[in-house]
């Protein structure tokens, strides 16, 4: 279902936003060699908590966790676990803030101490591609002025964009309609209308674009064993331009 959003709907959308990017800041002092991304799951539980929210992830079609955490070649939806992250690994950390009923969603990727020229590149590249979605996330643009952007620049920086995993709209539940590809050509799709809330949030990889999940039904990795990054944002369009409900850094 496509919903449109008031502007106090919004605003409280808004105020999701601002917890889950606090939240990120906090957690981004955490991401070190020997911390397990366990401990940083529940460090987000402990604090959404705290300031009156809940992660929406936790009970969403049976996932156990307030995050999810993917690390190197996971491209998402990977578990929190007793693993310690290692000198030079990439790990993604995405959460649904439910704060007063209206969610946010906002995944980043972090580096674990020194990582590899190409991995920063990678890192550089998935940031960029998304600000140059949401640089089209306009009223009066398609869906696919997003996907193209995105695909076009990432494409041409050597890198591949992942097709099984997209963007959608947001509001009281996770997945609202339109979904949001992040590859595809432009002019096409729904066109954006003023009050949407969608979210971006491009899963690049340095080899191809194919995937397969796990036998545990929804870590999804990179069938050549690539590094894959992501980045994401809760995105409200108006009439203004876009806003970010999850700005940060
Ligand atoms: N944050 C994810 C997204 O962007 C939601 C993942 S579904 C979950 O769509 F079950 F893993 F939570
Ligand atoms: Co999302």
């Amino acid at each position: 279902m496509i919903t449109i959003k008031t502007k106090e709907q919004i605003e409280l959308m808004g105020k999701a936003g601002e917890l889950l990017v606090s939240c990120h800041k906090e957690l981004s002092k955490m991401i070190k060699p020997g911390v397990t991304t366990l401990e940083i799951d529940q460090f987000v539980e402990k604090y959404l908590a705290k300031h009156g929210a809940t992660a929406e992830q936790k009970g969403y079609n049976g996932y156990q966790f307030a995050t999810c955490a993917s690390v190197n070649d996971v491209i998402c939806h990977g578990f929190p676990s007793k693993t310690p992250l290692q000198e030079g690994d990439i790990v993604t950390i995405d959460m649904v803030v439910n704060l007063n009923g209206w969610l946010a969603d906002s995944a980043w990727s972090y580096a674990v101490g020194q990582i590899s020229d190409e991995a920063q590149r990678l890192l550089d590249v998935t940031k960029e591609s998304l600000y140059r979605g949401i640089a089209q996330a306009k009223v009066g643009n398609r869906v696919g002025d997003i996907s193209n952007a995105i695909q076009t620049y990432a494409e041409a920086e050597g890198f591949s964009v992942v097709r099984d995993f997209v963007g959608h709209a947001i509001g009281q539940v996770i997945h609202e309609d339109p979904q949001i590809p992040h590859f595809g050509p432009p002019n096409r799709g729904l066109r954006l209308k003023e009050g949407m809330v969608i979210t971006i949030e491009p899963m690049i990889n340095i080899g191809e674009y194919h995937s397969k999940v796990d036998a545990d039904g929804w870590t999804a990795r990179t069938v050549d064993g690539s590094l894959s990054a992501q980045y994401e944002h809760t995105i409200a369009i108006t009439e203004d331009g876009p806003i970010i409900l999850t700005n940060q850094i």
